[in-house]
């Protein structure tokens, strides 16, 4: 392929500098489209505009595939741990064992809140979605650690990451043991990261809570699964925020507010309700095909289609599998897992489905494993936002190392030309 991308506009011919990814994408280079030209480009949903170089997250819609630093999903699902693949994003390289300890025995020491953090999180009327506390407890840990983050130190850069590591979890399970009237819980130092975090949500006051290994090896998958997922909606807005050089906190807590929409990650419990109603509604599943295809109903298929994957969603694959091998496993009959493959399977036959590449994607059967280990459906999404903090990081620091310029988009401005008065 050539090296220059070419533009007329008004007679004139206009030369850009294509720019060239590791797998083969091509990007045009308009960094100096407006200083030249005084044209814009208009691409709402940014369908078509790269808007950063990283090196972290490789997907390919076409092929369904997904690489976290160049290793493939699936890999990383059977055979490591969700704190390695952390580690992994974050710095770039698959950790040591000595790198390993260092950063659980540093995230270990910052498993703790501030009694005042459990209280502002305990404040929250018990009708407040766990999205929107989480959203808020995130941002107010900048009042509890006041020191910013000076992105040139790499020892500050590090305290900031195994501190968000470390209390993010325990503010997750916290807002579900909230919701469940339960109290306060000290992590245990003898526990692993996902150990401890099962042992918070799930134990209760004055009994002892035993490790279930089929929970804590869903739990490891599904977290490493929701890792990182390139430059999507909550990641973008958590580059953009960042780019203003707003903190990480701060920058993440506007993450998570991007990820409780229902087009992102808040479509895994929009998915369970949507199967609990067809199969409140007698489980005619023609029915609510019809509604997602009439372009008069609002109604859509909750946990299909994707903007990047045209072919099927790798992560959905091993959730569908891990779904089937944990509801055998708790010896769970639950009759919403036969409503979704039934969905499934007359979605995959639909012209209409079918021609506009819509598969499953990575919520349509991950609320199905949650409800099966007594997860409340409020949870889910903080959960996807548990397993994408350290996506969030990793592009976070990528953005400040790399010097980014501030996220500032232009528009095409369609309203009033100048005008007066009338008085
Ligand atoms: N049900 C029915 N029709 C759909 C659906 C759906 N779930 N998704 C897309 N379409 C149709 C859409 O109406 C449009 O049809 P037409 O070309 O006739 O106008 C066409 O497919 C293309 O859709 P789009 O909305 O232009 O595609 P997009 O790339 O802007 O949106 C999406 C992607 C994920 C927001 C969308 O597919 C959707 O709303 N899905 C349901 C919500 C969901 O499951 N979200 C989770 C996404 S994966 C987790 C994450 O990372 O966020």
């Amino acid at each position: 392929m050539a090296d220059t991308a070419f533009l007329e506009l008004d007679g004139k011919r206009y030369e850009f500098p294509l720019v060239k990814g590791s797998e083969g994408e091509v990007g045009i280079d308009i960094k100096t489209l407006r200083a030249q030209t005084g044209a814009v480009t208009l691409d709402p949903g940014f369908k078509n505009t790269g808007s950063c170089q990283s090196a972290i997250t490789f997907l390919d819609g076409e092929k369904g595939e997904l690489r976290y630093r160049g290793y493939a999903i699936d890999e990383l699902a059977e055979k490591a741990s969700f704190l390695e693949v952390a580690y992994l994003l974050i710095f770039g390289v698959f950790p040591t064992s000595e790198q390993m300890q260092k950063f659980e025995s540093a995230i270990k020491k910052e498993a703790v809140l501030d009694p005042n953090l459990v209280r502002i999180i305990d404040s929250f009327p018990s009708s407040a979605h766990p999205m929107g506390v989480l959203s808020s407890a995130t941002s107010a840990l900048i009042a509890f650690n006041p020191s910013s983050v000076n992105v040139s130190s790499e020892e500050d850069m590090y305290r900031a990451i195994v501190r968000i590591m470390g209390k993010f979890p325990i503010m997750v399970a916290h807002a579900q043991r909230k919701m469940t009237n339960q109290p306060y819980v000290q992590v245990d130092t003898s526990l692993n990261y996902i150990e401890n975090f099962a042992a918070m949500m799930f134990k209760t006051q004055g009994k002892e809570y035993t490790q279930n290994a089929i929970i804590t090896d869903a739990l490891n998958k599904l977290l490493i699964l929701h890792a990182d997922h390139e430059q999507n909606c909550s990641t973008s807005t958590v580059r953009v925020v960042g780019s203003s050089h707003a903190g990480l906190y701060a920058s993440i807590s506007a993450g998570i507010s991007a990820l409780w929409g229902p087009l992102h990650g808040g479509a895994n419990q929009a998915v369970l309700e949507m199967l609990e109603a067809i199969e409140k509604d007698g489980g005619d599943t023609k029915k609510y095909m019809a509604k997602a295809k009439d372009k008069n109903d609002p109604f859509r298929l909750m946990g299909f289609g994707h903007r990047v994957y045209k072919n099927f969603d790798p992560r959905a694959k091993i959730i569908k599998l891990t779904a089937d091998q944990v509801l055998a496993d708790l010896g769970v009959h639950d009759p919403i897992l036969d409503v979704a493959k039934g969905l499934e399977r007359e979605a995959l036959e639909d012209n209409y489905f079918v021609e506009r590449k819509l598969y499953p994607n990575v919520d349509f059967y991950s609320g199905i494993i949650y409800r099966a280990m007594g997860i409340p459906v409020e949870m889910f999404t903080v959960l996807f936002a548990l397993g994408r903090i350290p996506g969030w990081v990793a592009q976070w620091r990528e953005m400040r190392l790399n010097n980014e310029p501030i996220g500032r988009p232009r528009q095409i401005y369609t309203g009033e030309t100048l005008r007066s008065l009338d008085r």
